[in-house]
């Protein structure tokens, strides 16, 4: 009886019926001794007239306790519902199916953002920790008594202040990652020559790449401009990031960065390759997360805190285009990016 149908329900009501009334008709008839041929059609008759009597009321019963349920999740979905509409138990079965996939997807959706905001405070306090324990450090170790200790003294305020600017660039990072994903820096859109922004950021990077015994080449450099739309402050912080990480995870002695520009129809794709560490295939899905980092200790000394790829990231697809990432270990890395041409 537990999964019974207003049909059900309302034929099995009608055939009780049915017979106690033809077998009330049968009594009645033979107590007074006539035998009525009608008394044949007492069954079929009261069994089709309570059958639709029930079936009717059965049906409008549960009607009107759904009818309850379904304003309810209507109400939750924020339509607004006609009170005069009727609605089909069918129509109510797919709303409520509708509302249930709703509602599963909502709390995935939830379930996500929390994860993810747990693992990004996670992350940061794990991040601001080492520096903050090594300024606590330097500066103890001043206070009792290294500060008249001229072995120490000065190269223990360098390192507390290295520690200092280690914290700044990572609040710095934080700011610009938080900025582009909630919209607050808008891009601000210009047409660009592509060989003199590539030229300039090559130029102030030359430096570090020298001391690090890795040689910059921007190869086939284009004699006439490469007009694009892009945000210029933008790209400029994306190619810095670039080369930077391969000057940083470039090969220890003759390292060599090559920057390429390929022309592709209404794009120009930029190629970064350089021949360092390079980085094993199962990192390459998570390289653009933020504080991913592959080699910890080594991204520590060099002042990394794993946030430049994700907002290399941010501000290509602020653009519309995207970035990829070739890379063999003890090979070398090749991240290329596409920008639409002006
Ligand atoms: N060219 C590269 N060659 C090898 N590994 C790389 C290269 N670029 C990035 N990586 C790896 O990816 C990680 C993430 O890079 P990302 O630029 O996001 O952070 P970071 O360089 O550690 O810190 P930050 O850029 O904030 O100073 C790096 O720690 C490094 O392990
Ligand atoms: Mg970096």
């Amino acid at each position: 009886m537990k999964d019974l149908t207003p049909n059900g329900i309302a034929l099995r009501i009608s055939f009780l019926m049915a017979a106690v009334l033809t077998l009330l008709v049968f009594v009645l008839d033979t107590y007074n001794g006539n035998s009525n041929l009608l008394i044949l059609a007492v069954f079929p008759v009261s069994f089709i007239a309570s059958y639709i009597g029930f079936r009717i009321a059965v049906e409008r019963f549960i009607y009107k306790k759904i009818k309850v349920i379904y304003r309810t999740i209507h109400n939750l979905k924020l339509k607004k519902v006609d009170d005069s509409k009727e609605f089909s138990l069918a129509q109510i079965q797919t709303e409520v199916e509708d509302w249930d996939k709703l509602n599963k997807e909502e709390i995935g959706r939830l379930k996500g953002l929390e994860s993810y905001r747990r693992e990004y405070v996670g992350n940061l306090s794990h991040e601001l920790k080492t520096p903050i324990f090594n300024i606590q450090g330097y500066l103890l170790t001043l206070l009792e008594g290294g500060l008249h200790d001229p072995n120490i003294n000065v190269s223990y305020l360098e390192k507390a202040s290295n520690s200092v600017d280690r914290m700044i660039s990572l609040i710095e990072n934080l700011d610009d990652i938080s900025k582009l994903e909630s919209g607050m820096i808008e891009m601000d859109i210009k047409k660009v020559d592509l060989v003199k922004l590539v030229k300039e950021v090559v130029g102030a990077l030359e430096m570090q790449a020298q001391n690090n015994d890795v040689k910059l080449k921007f190869v086939d450099e284009p004699s006439k401009p490469v007009w694009v739309s892009i945000d210029e402050s933008g790209i400029n912080q994306v190619l810095v990031n670039l080369i930077v990480n391969s000057i940083k995870y470039g090969k220890e002695e003759n390292g060599e960065t090559l920057i390429k520009l390929f022309d592709m129809d209404e794009n120009v794709l930029v190629e970064v390759a350089d021949n360092g560490t390079g980085i094993a295939e199962h990192h390459l899905s998570r390289l653009f997360e933020r504080f991913y980092r592959i080699d910890k200790s080594r991204a520590r000394t060099s002042g990394g805190t794993g946030l430049g790829l994700s907002i290399v990231k941010h501000i290509i697809e602020a653009h519309n285009q995207t970035i990829n990432v070739r890379s063999t270990p003890e090979v070398g890395s090749t991240f290329s990016f596409t920008l639409k041409k002006a």
